[in-house]
C-alpha cells in the first residue's frame, strides 16, 4: 500500500472546543437505523434528550432495508423528517404504517443515498456489509461529519474515501468499538513517536477450541457472542475472527498505520479495546464496559462528551483482565485478511465481498463454519491476477470487482455445498 497515507480520522482535539449547545442541536441521519448499532444511537440520543432537553439532537432521516415496523416505530417516537425503507415493495406498508403524521416516506436504494445527502450535521452509518458504500460516501462528499460503525465500506475502497475526505474536508468519527478507543488515545506529533497499535478481540464463541469441533457449528452457535449483543454478520466474523482482519484493515485506513505496525491481542472480558504503544515506552489503553453506547455517545458529541446510558466499569468485580495471542491455525481468515493488509490493492475489496457472501451462504444456505475462509481463499485466488489492473481509488472499479468477487464467490459456495 502507499506510503504516503493520510488519516481518515484525525483525533487531535480542534483548536476551538465547542460548547455544549451546538453539540446538543446537531442534527443526526441514521442509516440503518433498525439495526444493533442503530438501536443503539437511538437509545443513546433518547437519553441525551431526558437529560438535557427533548429538542437534544433532532433526526433528519432514518433508514432500514426491510423491517418497516421497527422504522415505523422510531418514526413515530422520534419525529425524522424522513423515513426510508430500501425494499421498493415496501413502500406502500411503511406509507400506511407512518399515515397521519408528518413524517416523509421514501423507498429504495436510492432513496438511502437520497437520505445520506440531506443537510444534517452528522450521519450515523450502521447499514451492514458494502450496501453503506454508496450512501457513505455521499454523506463524506457533501463534508458531513460521519460517524463511521460500518467496516466493511472502508475495508472494500479505503482509497475512494481518502480521496473523497481530502476532497471535501468531511469529518470521520469512528464508531467500532476499537477503532473509537484509538481514536481516542492515538495522539501523536509525528507518526514515528508510535511503534505498535493493538486492537483487542474477544476470541469469539469459540476461543480455545480446536478445529475439529468446529465442524459441526450452527449458525445459532456462531451468532451467540460471549460479550456483545450484534447483528448476525458481524458476529459470524467474530467467531471466526474475520472480524479483527477487517478491523487491521480499517485501522490501516483510518489512522494511516502501516500493516507491521497493527497487531492482535486476544482478551476475553473485552474491556480493554486498544493498546497504542509509543516510541518512550508508554503504552496507552482505552477501557469501557462492552457496550456500544460509549462508543456511540462519543461519536456523536466528539470533541465534547455526553451522559450516555452504557453501561459502566467495575473492575474491582471483574477481578483480572486477562491476554492471550490469536492462534493463526485454527482461525485462518484472520491471516487471510492480514495477507490482504499487506498485498493492498483490491484484495481488500475482493477479501470483503467473498466472506459476505461466505457469510450470509453459511448463515442461510447449509455452508460449513470451517468453509467461510476456504470459499475466501479460493475466490482471493480465482480472482489473481485481475486485480493488478484496476485501481482501488475508483468507485467503479471498486464496485466491479466486489460484484465479480461475489459472483465467483457465490459459485464456490454452490460448488461445497452440493
Ligand atoms: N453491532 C455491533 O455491536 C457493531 C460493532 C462494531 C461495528 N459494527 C458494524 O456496524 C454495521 C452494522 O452492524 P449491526 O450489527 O448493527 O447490523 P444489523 O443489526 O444487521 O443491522 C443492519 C442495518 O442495516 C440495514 N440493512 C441491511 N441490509 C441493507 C441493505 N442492503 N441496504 C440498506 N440497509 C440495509 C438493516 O435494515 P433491516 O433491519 O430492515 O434489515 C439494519 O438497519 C456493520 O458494518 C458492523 O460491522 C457493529
Amino acid at each position: 500500500m502507499s506510503a504516503n497515507v493520510i488519516a481518515l480520522a484525525t483525533s487531535r482535539r480542534p483548536a476551538e472546543i465547542p460548547s455544549l449547545e451546538p453539540v446538543l442541536a446537531r442534527r443526526v441521519t441514521v442509516l440503518g437505523s433498525t439495526g444493533s448499532i442503530g438501536i443503539s444511537t437511538l437509545d443513546v440520543i433518547a437519553h441525551a434528550r431526558a437529560t438535557y432537553g427533548q429538542d437534544t439532537m433532532p433526526i433528519e432521516a432514518l433508514t432500514a432495508q426491510s423491517n418497516v415496523e421497527t422504522l415505523a416505530a422510531q418514526a413515530r417516537a422520534l419525529h425524522p423528517k424522513l423515513a426510508v425503507i430500501g425494499d421498493p415493495a415496501l413502500y406502500t406498508s411503511l406509507k400506511e404504517a407512518l399515515a397521519g403524521t408528518r413524517v416523509e416516506v421514501a423507498a429504495g436504494r436510492d432513496a438511502i443515498v437520497q437520505a445520506a445527502s440531506r443537510p444534517s450535521d452528522i450521519v450515523m452509518v450502521a447499514i451492514v456489509g458494502v450496501a453503506s458504500l454508496v450512501p457513505a460516501l455521499r454523506a463524506v462528499e457533501r463534508g458531513a461529519t460521519v460517524a463511521l460503525a460500518n467496516k466493511e465500506c472502508i475495508v472494500a475502497a479505503g482509497d475512494v474515501f481518502r480521496r473523497a475526505i481530502q476532497a471535501s474536508g468531511a469529518a470521520v468519527i469512528p464508531v467500532d468499538s476499537e477503532h473509537n478507543a484509538v481514536f481516542q488515545v492515538l495522539d501523536a506529533a509525528d507518526p514515528n513517536e508510535v511503534d505498535r497499535v493493538t486492537l483487542t478481540a474477544s476470541g469469539g464463541p469459540f476461543r480455545g477450541w480446536q478445529k475439529d469441533r468446529m465442524q459441526a457449528v450452527t449458525p445459532a452457535q456462531a451468532v451467540a457472542h460471549p460479550n456483545w449483543s450484534m447483528g448476525a454478520k458481524i458476529s459470524v466474523d467474530s467467531a471466526t475472527l474475520m472480524n479483527k482482519g477487517l478491523e487491521l484493515i480499517e485501522a490501516h485506513y483510518l489512522f494511516a498505520l502501516p500493516p507491521e505496525k497493527l497487531s492482535v491481542l486476544v482478551h476475553p472480558q473485552s474491556v480493554v479495546h486498544c493498546l497504542v504503544s509509543y516510541a518512550d515506552g508508554s503504552t496507552l489503553a482505552h477501557l469501557s464496559a462492552p457496550d456500544m453506547r460509549t462508543p456511540i455517545a462519543h461519536a456523536l458529541a466528539w470533541p465534547r462528551r455526553i451522559v450516555s446510558p452504557s453501561r459502566r466499569l467495575d473492575l474491582a468485580s471483574l477481578g483480572q483482565l486477562t491476554f492471550e495471542r490469536p492462534d493463526p491455525e485454527v482461525f485462518p481468515a484472520l491471516r487471510l485478511a492480514q495477507d490482504c493488509l499487506r498485498e493492498g490493492g483490491l484484495a481488500p475489496t475482493i477479501l470483503n465481498a467473498a466472506n459476505e457472501i461466505a457469510v450470509d451462504a453459511f448463515l442461510t444456505k447449509g455452508l460449513g463454519f470451517l468453509d467461510i475462509p476456504r470459499v475466501v481463499e479460493a475466490a482471493l485466488g480465482e480472482f489473481g491476477s485481475h486485480s493488478h489492473n484496476l485501481s482501488p481509488a475508483n468507485l467503479d472499479a471498486v464496485l466491479a470487482a466486489d460484484g465479480q468477487a461475489r459472483e465467483l464467490a457465490g459459485n464456490i459456495c454452490r460448488r461445497m455445498v452440493a
